[in-house]
């Protein structure tokens, strides 16, 4: 049986998420993210996705203590990062320096320990790479800051607005798992060569980078930049439709209903009405969008997706756009090493038939 680009087929039994396209329901480990998100942090979440159950209060201390020691880059990682050329994009920047990491970085470590190794320094290794790019000076770690909090600071070098903490840990925890995407079969086929983890992770860093993946909200900042303000909304809108052109944030592959991880992140724009404009502007442009394309495209199903209120809050906390698909990673390394430790966990090499369809002679 042949499928372009393995469409429809079923490649792996898994028991970190499940995504219902037609339910418009995404779960981890069986539960609703929409009943998960709200209750609790990216550490809990993600400790919840690598090892199935939440932790207590003794494995959520030693798991942020691993976290603090995770951020706190070997030398020879940080002369690799200064050693890089500017012109460096983020993404080829955060692959080559996790495919660095080996047993002189993990000394020993299991590979749920390695998990939470290379998630804790992810953030760390943009945030470097994004300040020397930026010819600003480093800013170290702050060990008193959770996960999201420390991104930020290392990022900006200010004390994050705790609104702007929340909003962005939202977003990460909706978006660090969400079932076989490209990047991470990519991650699984990796390691299930017998290959090792931080091998999982640079290939599905490399799988993330195109845009037809991590492509990341770009497309809907310009398209709220171009609506301006609410006056617009429909002769934008009207004059795109009636082009052929698309909506970006609008549309989905599997959710033929509202992205549930839409609906939790315009839930969070809602609550931080009054923040930004852009963040107003989204909600009150939503609605309409969706009545016009209905009027053009009749019966499409043609709802939100993650994407649209992801724009909307990155641009409030004032995340730069070279830096979405970056962040998205952040976020989606939970999944990546959950996955790729299922897969070494009950393992068989993935290898797919081709079919020759070139000449002989
Ligand atoms: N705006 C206008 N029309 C649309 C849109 C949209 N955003 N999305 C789909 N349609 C229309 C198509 O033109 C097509 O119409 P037709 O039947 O008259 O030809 C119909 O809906 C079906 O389109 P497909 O491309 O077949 O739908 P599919 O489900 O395969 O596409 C996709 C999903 C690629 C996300 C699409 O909705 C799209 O291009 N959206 C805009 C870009 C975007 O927001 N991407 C982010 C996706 S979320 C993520 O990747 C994490």
């Amino acid at each position: 049986m042949f499928q372009k680009g393995l469409k429809d087929i079923v490649a792996v039994h898994t028991h970190i998420a499940d995504v219902d396209g037609d339910k418009g329901e995404l779960r981890y480990r069986g539960k609703l993210i929409g009943e998960l998100v709200p209750e609790h942090s990216f550490e809990e979440m993600m400790y919840f996705l690598l090892y199935g159950h939440f932790p207590n209060e003794k494995e959520l201390a030693s798991l942020q203590q691993q976290m603090v020691e995770g951020r706190k880059l070997p030398k020879y990682i940080k002369e690799i990062i200064n050693a890089l050329p500017q012109e460096i994009s983020l993404m080829d920047a955060m692959r080559t320096v996790i495919s660095a990491f080996c047993n002189r970085t993990f000394k020993n470590q299991l590979i749920e320990e390695q998990a939470i190794h290379l998630i804790a320094a992810l953030p760390v290794i943009t945030a470097h790479h994004y300040r020397n790019n930026k010819a600003l000076p480093i800013i170290e770690p702050n060990p008193e800051l959770s996960h999201t909090a420390n991104y930020l600071w290392m990022l900006t070098g200010t004390v994050p607005n705790p609104v702007h903490i929340e909003a962005l840990e939202t977003y990460l925890t909706l978006t660090m798992e969400h079932g076989m995407n490209a990047s991470t079969f990519a991650g699984r086929v990796t390691i299930s060569t017998e290959s090792d983890l931080t091998a999982a992770v640079t290939s599905a860093l490399g799988a993330m980078k195109g845009p037809l993946h991590g492509g990341a909200p770009a497309g809907v900042i310009d398209l709220l930049n171009e609506i301006g303000d609410e006056t617009n909304i429909s002769k934008v809108i009207e004059q795109k439709l009636a082009s052929g052109e698309r909506i970006m944030g609008f549309g989905h592959r599997i959710y033929k209903t509202e992205d549930p991880r839409s609906i939790l992140l315009r839930d969070k724009c809602i609550s931080m009405a009054g923040e930004d404009k852009w963040l107003d502007l989204a909600t009150a442009a939503e609605k309409e969008i969706i009545a016009l394309l209905e009027t053009y495209k009749p019966g499409r199903k043609l709802y939100t997706n993650v994407e649209y209120y992801a724009a909307a809050i990155m641009r409030s906390i004032d995340m730069p756009p070279e830096l979405f698909t970056p962040t998205f990673s952040v976020a989606r390394i939970v999944g990546w090493t959950a996955h790729a430790i299922e897969q070494q966990n009950d393992n068989t090499i993935f290898r797919p038939q081709s079919i020759y369809i070139g000449t002989k002679s």
